[in-house]
């Protein structure tokens, strides 16, 4: 059976699209077909991510006015076979309306075994079209007050919205600067602050940031694809050790 996931995050800029596409890449290793959905209208990154940008002509608003078939703006990621995706809108006013965006992924999401939702910063109408129809959430942090904060806000509406399965993303953690900054007593405030259980401590890592800011995908080891191959496996209910003490 298909599961929509929403990567959600109420700061900007904690590692969303990152998250999204190294963990649509990291269950594609293990033979998932996958479609990752950026909803982040105005400001899409998820194609630079998946190395699609050039190829890329057709976007979810072509598909939701009739301008192209749903096949057109489908891309499948060169080296990473069963892993698509469909861009936002090249325009922040194109947004799909949370109703509308329930209704194609209803319609679509069981050709995927997963459909991972790269969500838009904050908890307006942006993060309620990608939440709408997901059967579960990762909410991503970085180990700071405000970005912590917004983890509270995203949580509450997801509650709202009827999504109970949430599980935290601590991303960009580095145990130096975490520990310099005296901000928390340790990663376990951090964990009961956002008030979820933890699934994943991604490190702060330059080759996450150069590859996925190149658009190549990971697939030779560097901390990512050890980090997300263990999320997945956490995803399925399997206990795999977290790879990070504090
Ligand atoms: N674990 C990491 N280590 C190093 N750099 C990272 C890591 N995760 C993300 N980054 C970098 O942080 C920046 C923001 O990441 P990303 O675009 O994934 O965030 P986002 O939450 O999707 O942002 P937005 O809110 O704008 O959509 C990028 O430059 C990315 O390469
Ligand atoms: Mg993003």
């Amino acid at each position: 059976m298909s599961q929509v996931i929403v990567v959600a995050s109420g700061k900007g800029g904690t590692g969303k699209t990152t998250v999204s596409t190294s963990l649509a890449l990291a269950l594609t290793r293990k033979n998932y077909k996958v479609l990752v959905i950026d909803c982040d209208s105005g400001m899409r990154g998820s194609d630079m991510m998946l190395g699609v940008t050039q190829k890329l002509v057709y976007d979810l608003s072509d598909v939701i006015s009739g301008t192209c078939a749903l096949s057109d703006a489908l891309y499948e990621c060169d080296g990473a076979k069963g892993l698509f995706t469909i861009a936002a809108p090249v325009l922040a006013e194109d947004e799909i309306s949370p109703q509308i965006m329930k209704q194609f992924i209803g319609e679509n999401k069981n050709n995927y075994d997963y459909v991972i939702v790269d969500a838009p910063a904050g908890v307006g109408t942006g993060f309620e079209s990608a939440a709408i129809a997901a059967d579960r959430a990762l909410v991503v942090v970085n180990t700071e007050p405000i970005s912590v904060r917004g983890g509270v806000n995203i949580l509450n509406r997801l509650s709202e919205m009827g999504i109970t399965d949430a599980r935290l993303v601590i991303n960009r953690f580095d145990k130096e600067r975490f520990l310099a900054t005296g901000l928390y007593e340790d990663l376990d405030e951090v964990i009961d602050t956002v008030g979820i259980r933890l699934i994943a401590v991604v490190p702060e890592d330059v080759r996450i940031a150069a590859l996925s800011q190149r658009g190549i995908l990971a697939t030779n080891w560097c901390s990512s694809t050890v980090i997300f191959d263990a999320l997945t496996e956490r995803l399925k209910g399997n206990d795999v050790p977290l790879l990070i003490k504090l």
